[in-house]
């Protein structure tokens, strides 16, 4: 039979279905609809100690593709389809005093589902760690079963917060170490997807402490301009930042962020994120070594907390294991990975005369290194 728990950092989850720190955890109700409907675990949006104001007007906005046509645009309308979500929408603007109550109850209610709390503080000083660790004493006081440490929102006006801070090897090191001094529970790390080589902060992060790498969050991106009105189509007095990009136009550029990352340490644990609405975006996520997944932009276009979405992720994952029974499948640690060493180096790929290509030089020339095989 097919059984869909699992153990990710030493918490045992009914499924391995997450909904992602966002608006559709924002709130009790919401967090208890979702363990209602299904979810395995739920990230709470970010809980911060600095003030809180966003910008005026819609702080999200999804944007659409014609059916059979090219036209791409925010505008709500019919015979369209989904491409992205994009948000500039800061982090929870309820103060930690606020949730705490929140976390005991949602406990006290659901004790045998997961809840993991996002945090987030500056890196810059040691006034700044120590804000750390006051959300993490008070989060997992409150009875989070794990934590999430956001480096990776993209929007941040501070330089020691957020994707700021996963953009920088060292406030990474140095943030996840303040946190693990004085966490009981475990510790999941939310990374920008915004770097050169996501590797090297994975790196940091886990020198750091972590147990868990968390990706993607969105990324940078900027609304596109109205062709009538030159304005674009997010924009408060004419002016909008970058702001983030998530949903399907992200699952191929998440997957490629966390194939580098389980390649590079392969006896770690990660959580995907990025563009799933369905059990095969999950599985691609599982098939590279991930052994949870969470979802966002899909779950807040359903109900906004997505009943329709794990009842799809569930279902597949039954029906998939149950397709594979004659291999011997039932868990998902039976395929965890099975497709991480199949994305090498575009040398390593076969050719029609594979003795004819030398990546990319004009033979074995002496000097040049042979490409280095990854997997
Ligand atoms: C409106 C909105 C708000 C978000 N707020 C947070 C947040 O507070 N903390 C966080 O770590 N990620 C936040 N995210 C990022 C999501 O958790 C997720 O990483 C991203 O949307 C990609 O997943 P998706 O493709 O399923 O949307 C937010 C995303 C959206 C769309």
């Amino acid at each position: 039979m097919a059984d869909l728990s699992t153990v990710f950092t030493g918490i045992r989850f009914e499924n391995p279905f997450l909904l992602a720190s966002a608006p559709p955890t924002e709130s009790e109700s919401n967090i208890m609809r979702a363990y209602e409907a299904g979810w395995g675990g739920v990230v709470t949006k970010t809980i911060g100690l600095h003030p809180v104001v966003n910008v005026r007007g819609p702080k999200t906005k999804f944007l659409r593709v014609d059916d059979g046509g090219t036209r791409i645009s925010m505008a709500k309308r019919e015979n369209s389809t989904l491409v992205a979500s994009w948000n500039w929408e800061l982090i929870s603007d309820k103060p930690m005093d606020w949730w705490l109550p929140r976390i005991e109850n949602i406990k006290r209610a659901w004790p045998g589902r997961v809840l993991v709390a996002s945090i987030m503080a500056g890196s810059g000083t040691d006034k700044e760690l120590q804000a750390w660790q006051t959300l993490v004493e008070g989060v997992q006081g409150a009875g989070a079963d794990a934590i999430e440490l956001n480096f990776s929102c993209p929007h941040m006006d501070r330089v020691d917060m957020g994707a700021n801070v996963g953009k920088d090897p060292v406030l990474c090191s140095v943030s996840t170490q303040a946190v693990k001094e004085v966490a009981k529970v475990p510790v999941w790390v939310k990374l920008t997807p915004a770097t050169a080589d996501i590797v090297e902060e994975a790196e940091a992060t886990f020198r750091g402490g972590a147990d868990a790498i968390v990706s993607s969050n969105t990324f940078p991106s900027v609304p596109l301009v109205d062709p009538d009105t030159l304005e674009f189509e997010v924009n408060v007095d004419g002016y909008v930042s970058s702001g983030g990009l998530g949903g399907p136009a992200i699952l191929a550029q998440s997957l490629a962020k966390m194939a580098q990352m389980t390649q590079a340490f392969p006896g770690r644990e990660f959580s995907g994120i990025g563009g799933i609405s369905g059990w095969i975006h999950a599985l691609n996520y599982f098939l590279l070594g991930c052994g949870t997944v969470q979802v966002a932009t899909a779950a807040m276009l359903d109900h906004a907390i997505g009943p329709n979405v794990i009842r799809d992720l569930t279902d597949g994952m039954d029906a998939f294991l149950e397709r594979h029974a004659d291999r011997g499948w039932t868990t998902l640690a039976d395929f965890r990975g099975l497709r991480r060493g199949n994305i090498v180096a575009q040398s390593q790929i076969g050719r029609p005369e594979s003795s004819e290509y030398h990546g990319g030089y004009e033979e074995e020339a002496e000097g040049y290194a042979r490409p280095v095989p990854t997997a």
